[in-house]
């Protein structure tokens, strides 16, 4: 595809959900391409990853800064890189409603739990005290409310009587790995499509 969405991904740990949106266009042509991927956490295993697909990268720690500051050095830089969507991929900071206003639902982000429910930190615990037959992870709009906002994609995966939160959450983020690709590849495909016809 020739025209693509130029996305920011913005991250504060492991990576593995940047690496399958990265991996995505040996499997597929998508419609976006990653121009930065940015961290609150320096020494996220992410930007070594970000590195070996050879796409620039941003860090700075948040800590002693105030939170609407630290956003406001976060949007220059996507800025900077012409940045269209941002994906968060374990980003695990609030972001400020300021922030957020001006991405104007142009913010995804994936959650490791079938929302509405369980939303919040320790989802698969969560979903295994609940009895739950189905846990999986959402891919949604990012709004001000914590992971909430429309939901654009989900996949479900089975509990399993003998699984503990460590055994689902490993199943679950295989299905995050297939999910945020195509979601995201979808979303920027749409943008891709009301911008030919307006
Ligand atoms: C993923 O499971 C993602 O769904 C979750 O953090 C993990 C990051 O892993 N995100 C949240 O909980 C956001 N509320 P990764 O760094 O290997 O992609």
């Amino acid at each position: 595809m020739a025209d693509k969405v130029r996305v920011g991904v913005l991250i504060s740990g492991r990576g593995s959900n940047l690496e399958a949106l990265a991996d995505y266009k040996r499997k597929a042509d998508p419609a976006y391409e990653i121009v930065v991927v940015a961290s609150n956490v320096p020494e996220a295993r992410g930007l070594v990853l970000a590195k070996r697909f050879d796409i620039p990268t941003w860090a700075q720690s948040h800590k002693g800064v105030k939170r609407a500051e630290f956003d406001a050095l976060v949007d220059a830089e996507l800025r900077r890189s012409g940045v269209e969507v941002i994906a968060l991929a374990g980003y695990m900071r609030l972001l400020s409603p300021e922030f957020i206003h001006g991405w104007n639902h142009r913010i995804l982000n994936i959650h490791p739990s079938l929302l509405p429910d369980y939303k919040g930190l320790d989802t698969h615990q969560r979903a295994l005290m609940g009895g739950e037959e189905y846990a999986g992870c959402s891919v949604h709009v990012v709004t001000e409310e914590l992971d909430d906002g429309p939901v654009i994609a989900q996949a479900r995966v089975r509990v399993q009587a003998r699984d503990t939160a460590e055994t689902l959450a490993q199943r679950v983020l295989v299905e995050e790995h297939k999910l945020y690709p195509a979601a995201l590849d979808a979303f920027c495909r749409k943008l891709l499509a009301d911008r030919a016809a307006s």
